[in-house]
């Protein structure tokens, strides 16, 4: 608990704090401005499935490459895939219960702002829409029952006052594009590579956006292109591994890798080209029909022994890899195609495309030199990531370092995913609270952040984790549905109430 913070409630009680846009802490550590973005993160995939009374195939995504890796029996069954084979029944439902968990996000955590992902393949479940090269063909191929789903998901944000923050891509490709289990068998003969084959989804994908500005765009100013690219190369081609594997689960294929990450910058660029053309509706008045971004992970980079001049080196070096190549590419449209941390450019096509960056930050990764490099011809792939302790070792500061990294790109920046893994009753004040400094000391020394959403608002289905993670800021019983506030909700509450700490 936040210790000193425990007073607030009582006096949110008193001042209704949360309708006071005036209302500020007792003793105030830290104050937020009033415009500041307090919201929650969640990813369409992760909080649909696990309806009470929907029948599953309108619950789940059935048409997505991720519901094929999480629930075939034979990627189940292969131990290289790394899935659970949680059933997806076992997720919270989002999909008939959105009403209710929005109405918690307002009314009971006093949110102003909700991170919410469109799906690709529940717009678009029909591998004939490839055909269409316009935004009118692609709309005649729409599935009409996710549109409406979505567009009630909007009108129901607008009526509480919940700015949507909405991903296009959070990782789920539609099945006709992305065979991932064919693909996790061979890559070299799979007939729908997704990411690696560019020439297909550059022009899809960018498409599907262009829909996207076009038919939600009444109700959406902020959009995002992609969640984080590099959890797909890491994940996807390089390493995956039960701490995080996404379909295709393909082992060191560094050159498909390598393509994958140049293909979703070039589709970043159009998506902003598509999302600008068509959506020219301002949704909140601020006079700017579109700001489009994109969402990366931003880990701090360690050698696993700092007194190694070559350890320093691969920290360096990973980071740059991790961190930084895709945003080089998308803010200042500059490649580091052959890895060597020399840029190349710009490419007129990529330049000027990004109006802000959106940061999930939730670790510290250690690294090892490994000088025979990961591939011949890329100096830079030259260090291993030690997993030992995970994807999540907490490490407040790094929130700070990510937040300086991305300044130097000169626009607006987000945290769009900061979040505790299965959380206790101290997570507030040994977590939240420390994360929540370090942004504060960014902003105080002028970095310029909109906004924090914490990931995430109920116990979500945690990709090949399945239920296994928990990450909620409400408990999910899996058999009930039933949310229970946890701890680190109260204080999360507590802060966003008060708009500080
Ligand atoms: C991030 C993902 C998000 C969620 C959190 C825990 O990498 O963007 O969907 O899984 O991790």
């Amino acid at each position: 608990m936040l210790g000193r913070m425990r007073c607030l409630p009582v006096v949110c009680i008193f001042l209704a704090c949360g309708d006071d846009p005036d209302a500020t802490p007792v003793n105030p550590e830290a104050t937020f401005p009033k415009s500041f973005l307090w919201g929650t993160a969640t990813a369409g995939f992760q909080n649909d499935p696990g309806c009470p009374t929907l029948a599953p195939e309108v619950c789940e995504d059935r048409a997505s490459d991720w519901y094929q890796w999480v629930s075939d029996p034979e990627v189940i069954a292969d131990a290289s895939s790394f899935v659970t084979g949680e059933p997806l029944a076992n997720g919270p439902g989002m999909r008939e219960l959105y009403r209710e968990d929005f109405a918690r996000a307002k009314t009971e955590l006093g949110t102003n702002a909700l991170r919410v992902s469109l799906e690709w393949s529940r717009l678009f479940p029909d591998g004939a829409a490839e055909a269409a090269t316009t935004v009118d063909e692609l709309a005649t191929y729409a599935n009409v029952e996710a549109v409406a789903y979505y567009q009630a998901q909007f009108a129901e944000l607008k009526r509480l006052g919940l700015v949507p923050l909405v991903t296009l891509n959070h990782y789920t490709l539609p099945l006709w594009i992305h065979d991932g289990k064919a693909c996790h068998r061979d890559l070299d003969t799979c007939q729908d590579k997704g990411w690696v084959d560019g020439d297909r989804i550059i022009p899809a994908i960018a498409l599907y956006a262009g829909f996207c500005g076009r038919t939600f765009g009444a109700n959406v100013d902020l959009w995002a292109t992609l969640n984080e690219p590099f959890a797909t190369v890491l994940a996807g081609y390089v390493l995956p591994s039960a701490e995080r594997s996404h379909p295709p689960g393909v082992q060191f294929n560094i050159v498909a890798a390598l393509e994958v990450l140049q293909n979703q910058i070039v589709a970043h660029a159009r998506m902003v080209d598509a999302v600008r053309a068509e959506d020219t509706r301002d949704a909140d008045g601020d006079g700017k029909a579109t700001r489009i971004g994109t969402v990366v992970a931003i880990a701090s980079f360690f050698p696993e022994d700092s007194n190694d001049p070559a350890g320093v080196e691969a920290a360096k070096h990973g980071s740059w890899v991790h961190n930084e190549i895709f945003l080089e590419g998308v803010a200042t449209g500059r490649l580091d195609e052959n890895i060597d941390g020399v840029l190349e450019g710009p490419r007129a096509d990529l330049v000027g495309r990004l109006d802000w960056i959106g940061i999930n930050y939730y670790t510290r990764l250690t690294v090892v030199p490994f000088a025979a490099g990961l591939a011949p011809g890329y100096p830079w792939l030259d260090f291993i990531p030690t997993l030992s302790d995970g994807f999540f070792q907490v490490y407040p500061e790094g929130l700070y370092d990510a937040l300086a990294l991305a300044n130097r790109f000169g626009v607006p920046m987000f945290i769009t995913e900061n979040g505790a893994v299965n959380p206790g009753p101290d997570s507030g004040a040994t977590f939240l609270l420390p994360h929540l400094r370090e942004l504060h000391r960014a902003m105080s020394e002028g970095m310029p952040v909109e906004g924090y959403f914490y990931w995430t608002l109920v116990d979500n289905y945690e990709w090949n984790h399945g239920m296994k993670l928990k990450l909620g800021l409400y408990a999910l019983d899996i058999a009930t549905k039933a949310r229970t506030l946890r701890p680190i909700g109260e204080d999360f509450r507590d802060v966003v109430r008060a708009r500080g700490f």
